[in-house]
């Protein structure tokens, strides 16, 4: 859509008072229009709900109201058409929207901004869009905690390494290490929750800053533009970008751990891993290298996480040393915001795919599961509750095992009998029994623990929750 340039008055809004045009970097510094058209449909819906409260309680005609509303659906209609042209000289969407009702039903138009100014219509629109941006968040990390469950139900038992300082630490459970992102999800999911429901409060009405002299119904435009109730003071309600700061804030710890599986992702990938394989869907091959499946649909969702957290301190620094009220600073909120939220939703979707896609490789992740050593662990638990033993004791015994094992270059459980007893006499047969890697995940059932059985239950649970 063209946004035309040519101004034909000095202005064609506040032209009283002005006699020359603004310069043309002026207009370009000043104008929003480039963007804010993306809260068209909610400039248009806080229009409506404003002039019915207009006519509801006097101030608006009720043939002055049928026109205005008449007037602003045909706009929505020709902004989703394409057919709207937007103007540059008209600044932003409000008064491109405003100017084009003057066009189709002429004064009456003019009586629409009675007991509102464009400082609590922007804080509206903005508060409406981030308020629906929260819910789509919500949304989609349901949809990508149901593709993790898939893969934990399916990978319950499934066996595989550990890490802790990416050494192998302990065998886990593919199911239980997925179970780990979908917790991480929820919080993310209810972090949006409680933002939205903070930001469920609606500014118009405040006007200007101080409130208005009319006597205006907030409860009205609230209840019919789905907030919970009006906020409490105007100067704030013209003031407050922290609704879109906690957005950007969740966002950000969002795409923090949507980078972190991504990294996991591109490592379990690689042939020196290969703990997964990657559909072709979320790959790419290489315009030299033909050998090569490239994981660049992680890469690109582990790297969003820079624009997001890049947006949240672009508004936190906007808006920090602020004086009350308004000031036109606060109209590079939008930018960041939207450019976050696009982010998010993408690689929500691409990571949503990717999960659903992914296939473990069964017999790499068990063999990778028992190198390292990973039973040790298992090994001095086994000295303590049979043997009685402290585990600082247990632990000392064990590590003399390890490196044994080490020095011939085979695992623990490939030891002998003998040699255990060589260094702990009272080791029997039965230490053998929690040297394998599926002993070892079945014994940790403890709650929240590794287990399948846990697992299971716990795959259970969060499905029945969803
Ligand atoms: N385009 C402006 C913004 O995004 C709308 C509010 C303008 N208010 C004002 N007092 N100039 O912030």
């Amino acid at each position: 859509m063209a946004v035309d340039k040519a101004a034909d008055k000095a202005n064609s809004m506040w032209g009283g008072r002005f006699a020359d045009r603004p310069d043309a970097i002026m207009e370009e510094i000043n104008a929003s229009i480039g963007f804010d058209r993306r809260l068209a449909s909610q400039d248009i819906r806080g229009s409506l709900a404003h002039a019915a409260m207009l006519a509801s309680v006097g101030i608006l005609s009720e043939s002055d109201h049928r026109a205005v509303s008449q007037g602003l659906e045909e706009i929505g209609e020709e902004i989703e058409r394409g057919a709207f042209v937007f103007r540059r000289d008209l600044e932003d969407i409000h008064m491109n929207i405003e100017s084009r009702l003057r066009e189709k039903i002429g004064d009456a138009a003019g009586r629409l901004h009675t007991a509102r100014s464009r400082n609590d219509q922007v804080a509206l629109d903005f508060r409406l869009w981030v308020k629906e941006q929260c819910a789509e968040a919500e949304a989609a990390l349901g949809r990508l905690a149901a593709a993790l469950l898939d893969q934990a139900e399916a990978g319950a038992a499934l066996v595989m390494p550990g890490f802790t300082h990416l050494q192998v630490a302990q065998p886990v459970t593919w199911g239980h290490h997925m179970l780990a992102y979908v917790e991480m999800f929820r919080r993310d999911a209810a972090r949006f929750a409680d933002a939205r429901a903070r930001m469920d409060e609606c500014p118009l009405g405040a006007a200007a800053l101080a409130g208005t002299g009319f006597a205006i119904d907030r409860d009205m435009t609230a209840a019919a533009l789905g907030f919970a109730r009006p906020t409490a003071n105007s100067i704030d309600s013209v003031s407050a970008r922290d609704f879109a700061l906690e957005f950007l804030s969740a966002a950000s710890i969002c795409a923090t751990h949507l980078s972190r599986l991504s990294e996991e992702i591109v490592i379990w990938s690689s042939a020196q891993f290969a703990f997964i394989t990657l559909s072709d869907k979320f790959t790419t091959g290489s315009s030299i290298m033909p050998q090569k499946k490239n994981p660049d649909a992680a890469e690109l969702t582990r790297a969003k996480v820079g624009r997001i957290v890049g947006s949240l301190v672009t508004l936190m620094t906007v808006m920090k040393g602020l004086p009350l009220a308004y000031s036109k600073d606060m109209q590079e909120d939008k930018e960041p915001v939207f450019d976050a939220a696009d982010a998010l939703a993408l690689a929500l979707a691409a990571m949503t795919g990717m999960v659903a896609d992914m296939r473990p490789n069964e017999a790499r992740l068990r063999e990778a599961a028992a190198q390292g050593f990973s039973t040790a662990t298992d090994l001095a638990d086994w000295l303590v509750r049979e043997l009685g033993m402290p585990f600082r004791d247990a632990h000392h015994v064990t590590g003399t095992l390890v490196k044994m094992a080490e020095d011939r270059g085979c695992d623990l459980d490939a030891l002998t009998l003998s040699d255990m007893q060589g260094v702990e006499p009272r080791i029997t047969q039965a230490v053998f029994d929690v040297l394998s890697v599926e002993a070892s995940v079945r014994s940790r059932v403890s709650y929240g623990g590794t287990a399948p059985v846990r697992v299971a239950e716990m795959v259970a649970m969060r499905r029945n929750e969803a």
